[in-house]
C-alpha cells in the first residue's frame, strides 16, 4: 500500500498551480451525457474520483475520449438508462449525479447507493424529495435508488437543508422537465454555479445559481458544448493553509480569489498576510499563529472540506481555539491521529477544543478520509522529524499530484510503496 513519507521543518516557498475543481467536474461529467452530441470538457483534475466516474460512465455506454490528462470528449448517445449497478459506481459518492442526468434525459434511472468518504451518515432524502416533486416515482431497491417518470413536470421545491448534491441533482432533472421549477434554499457553492453555467452552455435555461433561489425552465433537448471547469477552491485552500502551517510564503495560482474569502478571512484572523491578485493569492506567514473560533457552514461560510486543515493550523497556534462542525456528524476522526503527533485536542459532540502546542512531532498516522488525509500531510510538513501517512488512496481521490506540487514548494515528501523505499527516504533526509 502506498504511503507518504514526510520530513518536516521546511517552510513552503514558491508558486503552485491549482487544478480544476473536483466537485464541479464530477457534476459536469455526469451531466455531459444528457445530450447525444459530443461535449468537450477542459481543466479536468487528474484525480482518482474523476477517473472512477469516467470509468463508470464508460460502463453504461458513454464514449470517452481522453485527449490529454485534463481534457476529455464525451458522447452520451449510446448510454443505457438502467440499471447502473457496477463496481465502479460504488467507489464514488458522486455517481449519484447520474440519477439526475439519466432521469432528466431518459425519465428513468437506477443507480447504486453511493460510497465515498465516511464522514458520517449521508442521506439522500432531499434528492429523492426533489425527484418526486418533479413527478418521478422513486424507490430504494436492492441497495439502489430507482427513479422513473412518465413525464417530468416542473414544480416548486423547498430544500429543508442546504445540500450541494440535491441542488445539483434536481437542477439536472428539472432542466429537461416540462415547465418551470423553482429550487428554494438552494446551495450557493461555486460548483453549483459552474454546473448551471455548464448546463446553460448546453442549452438549458437556469437562472439564479449562486443565490438561494434557482429558477429553471425545462427544455426538450440539450446540445454540444465546450467547457472549462473552475479552479478547485479546496485544493487552493489546502495549499494556503500548508503555507501558513510551515511559516512559508506561497503564491497559489489559477484561483478565483472570491471563492476563497472564508479561507482568507481565517488566515488573516490568525495573523497571516494574504495578498489577493487577479487569479492568484499569496500567503505569507511570518508571525506566530493566533487562536480563533471557526464554524463550518454552507457557502459562503467556512467550508467543511477545509475543517481538518484548519484544525491542524490551530493545533500549533497560541491559546485555545474551537472548531465547530455543523455539516457532517463524523468529521473529527483525524483527531486521534493528530494527537499522536502531539496535538492537544478534545472533541465534545461537534466541537473540537484545541489547545495550541509549539510543534507537531513526526509519527505514523492513517488518513481517515480525503481532506483529513491532506491535513495530516500538512501537520507532517509543519512538524519535527519524519511522518508516515498511510491510506493515501483517500488523498489521491481529490488532489492531483499532491506530493509533486508540495515538492515544488520545497517540501521533503515522497510517495513510497515498500519498507525499502521508506528506509531509503529516511537515509536520504538524515
Ligand atoms: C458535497 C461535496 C463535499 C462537501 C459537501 C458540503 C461533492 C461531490 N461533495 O457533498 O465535498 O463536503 O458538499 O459542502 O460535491 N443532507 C441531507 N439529505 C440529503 C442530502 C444531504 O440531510 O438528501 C445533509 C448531509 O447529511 C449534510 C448536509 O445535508 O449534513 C450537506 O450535504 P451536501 O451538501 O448534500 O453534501 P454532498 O453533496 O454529499
Amino acid at each position: 500500500m502506498e504511503q507518504y513519507v514526510i520530513k518536516g521543518g521546511n517552510p513552503l516557498v514558491g508558486e503552485v498551480e491549482i487544478s480544476g475543481a473536483k466537485n464541479a467536474a464530477l457534476a459536469i461529467l455526469a451531466a455531459s451525457i444528457m445530450t447525444d452530441e459530443t461535449v468537450t470538457i477542459e481543466n479536468l483534475p487528474n484525480v482518482r474520483d474523476i477517473n472512477a466516474l469516467l470509468e463508470a460512465m464508460e460502463e453504461i455506454g458513454a464514449r470517452i475520449d481522453r485527449l490529454d490528462a485534463h481534457t476529455v470528449k464525451i458522447n452520451g448517445a449510446f448510454v443505457k438508462d438502467v440499471p447502473v449497478d457496477y463496481e465502479s459506481m460504488k467507489k464514488i459518492r458522486a455517481s449519484y449525479y447520474l440519477l439526475g442526468s439519466l432521469l432528466g434525459k431518459y425519465k428513468r434511472a437506477e443507480v447504486i447507493l453511493p460510497g465515498g468518504c465516511n464522514i458520517g451518515s449521508r442521506p439522500m432524502d432531499l434528492h429523492i424529495k426533489g425527484f418526486r416533486a418533479l413527478g418521478a416515482n422513486v424507490e430504494i431497491r436492492n441497495g439502489a435508488v430507482a427513479a422513473e417518470a412518465k413525464h417530468l413536470k416542473g414544480n416548486h421545491i423547498y430544500l429543508d437543508k442546504v445540500s450541494v448534491g440535491a441542488t445539483i441533482n434536481i437542477m439536472m432533472a428539472a432542466s429537461m422537465a416540462e415547465g418551470k421549477t423553482t429550487i428554494e434554499n438552494a446551495a450557493k457553492e461555486p460548483h453549483v454555479v459552474d454546473m448551471a453555467n455548464f448546463l446553460n452552455s448546453m442549452g438549458a435555461n437556469i437562472r439564479g445559481a449562486g443565490t438561494d433561489v434557482i429558477r429553471i425552465v425545462g427544455v426538450e433537448k440539450l446540445h454540444r458544448t465546450e467547457y472549462s471547469i473552475i479552479p478547485d477552491q479546496i485544493e487552493a485552500g489546502t495549499f494556503m493553509f500548508a503555507a501558513a502551517a510551515t511559516k512559508g510564503d506561497v503564491t497559489v495560482k489559477n484561483v478565483i480569489p472570491k471563492h476563497l474569502e472564508a479561507t482568507t478571512a481565517k488566515l488573516l484572523e490568525i495573523g497571516c498576510e494574504v495578498e489577493e491578485l487577479d487569479d492568484a493569492v499569496r500567503v505569507v506567514a511570518s508571525k506566530p499563529l493566533k487562536n480563533t473560533q471557526v464554524t463550518t457552514l454552507p457557502y459562503p461560510g467556512f467550508p467543511t472540506d477545509m475543517q481538518p486543515q484548519m484544525a491542524v493550523l490551530l493545533g500549533i497556534a497560541t491559546g485555545t481555539s474551537t472548531v465547530t462542525e455543523s455539516i457532517f456528524e463524523n468529521r473529527f476522526k483525524y483527531v486521534d491521529e493528530l494527537t499522536r503527533m502531539g496535538a492537544a485536542i478534545k472533541v465534545e459532540s461537534n466541537i473540537a477544543i484545541i489547545t495550541g502546542v509549539k510543534h507537531y512531532m513526526g509519527a505514523r498516522v492513517c488518513a481517515p478520509d480525503l481532506r483529513a488525509g491532506a491535513a495530516l500531510v500538512i501537520a507532517g510538513m509543519a512538524g519535527d522529524g519524519i511522518t508516515v501517512v498511510d491510506d493515501i488512496h483517500y488523498i489521491q481521490r481529490g488532489y492531483e499530484d499532491f506530493e509533486g506540487k508540495l515538492r515544488g514548494l520545497g517540501a521533503q515528501i515522497e510517495r513510497v510503496n515498500s519498507e525499502k523505499e521508506l528506509q531509503k527516504f529516511r537515509f536520504k533526509v538524515s
